[in-house]
């Protein structure tokens, strides 16, 4: 099921809402399962979402001590570079919640990229083994959108988008020049509920070639996120959206 366009007028609006349905979303899932599993996106916009959830205001709203964190993609460098995913929640989110080290499932971006993807899926298919052989049910994917309309790291035109098997792949990325690890298409639909955040002008014309355009999934990647069995919302801010308001 898709849900939206929700459009907001901004990235603080649109981080605000987000932040509540994270609250939401967690306190249901632990209510009813006893934990809440969230994929967390990589790159600039999720950012402030999770400077957001490590405040005061919010911070105390989760239970974290029942939340597991797992990345939906992550760049083949180690957890203190830079450029890593991993290192990005951890300086804006998990270095400052109670959230216990055992519950951070991270890609391993410093060993060999088919290595670290064959002990992610292991590692997921070990957590997630009650939820049968779809998927990892994730109850929450944030996700993002490239300027090329790419998602986790599944880009244009790359190996891993035909993946209809594994749930975890290595990704060569030509125009990056570089290895990337994604969650593949399987694993990303398996999720309850995905959430994709896209901001900024930059964003227009990818954000409507996905919604209006062709359906081409190996040129707009983002294309390819159907949920089998959950929900998929778009939370867009009016920039990246004036393509498709216009
Ligand atoms: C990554 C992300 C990637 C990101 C998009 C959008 O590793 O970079 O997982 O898929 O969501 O590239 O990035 P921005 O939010 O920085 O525009």
């Amino acid at each position: 099921m898709v849900v939206g366009p929700s459009v907001f007028p901004d990235l603080n609006s649109l981080v605000a809402s987000a932040a509540e349905q994270v609250v939401t979303l967690a306190g249901a899932a632990i209510a009813a399962r006893g934990r809440f599993a969230i994929g967390l996106s990589g790159g600039s916009t999720p950012c402030p979402l999770y400077e957001l959830l490590a405040s005061p205001a919010f911070a105390s709203r989760i239970d974290w001590t029942n939340v597991h964190v797992f990345w939906g993609d992550e760049r083949c460098v180690p957890p203190d570079h830079p450029d890593s995913n991993y290192r990005m929640a951890r300086e804006t989110l998990l270095d400052h919640v109670p959230l216990p080290p055992d519950n951070i499932h991270r890609l391993a971006g410093e060993l060999d990229p088919a290595t670290a993807a064959a002990d992610y899926e292991a590692h997921l298919r070990a957590f997630f083994a009650g939820d049968g052989e779809a998927g990892p049910r994730f109850d929450l994917l944030l996700l993002g959108m490239g300027d090329d309309a790419h998602t986790a790291s599944l880009f244009p035109g790359t190996a891993a988008l035909g993946e209809t098997e594994r749930w975890a792949a290595a990704n060569y990325v030509e125009k990056l020049d570089a290895w990337r690890l994604t969650l593949t298409p399987p694993a990303l639909n398996a999720a309850a509920e995905i959430m994709v955040l896209v901001s900024g002008a930059s964003k227009a014309d990818a954000f409507h070639a996905v919604l209006s355009g062709p359906t081409d999934i190996n040129r707009y990647p983002a294309q390819v996120l159907n949920p089998n069995n959950g929900r998929l919302r778009w939370l867009v801010d009016s920039e990246a959206a004036d393509r498709v308001l216009g």
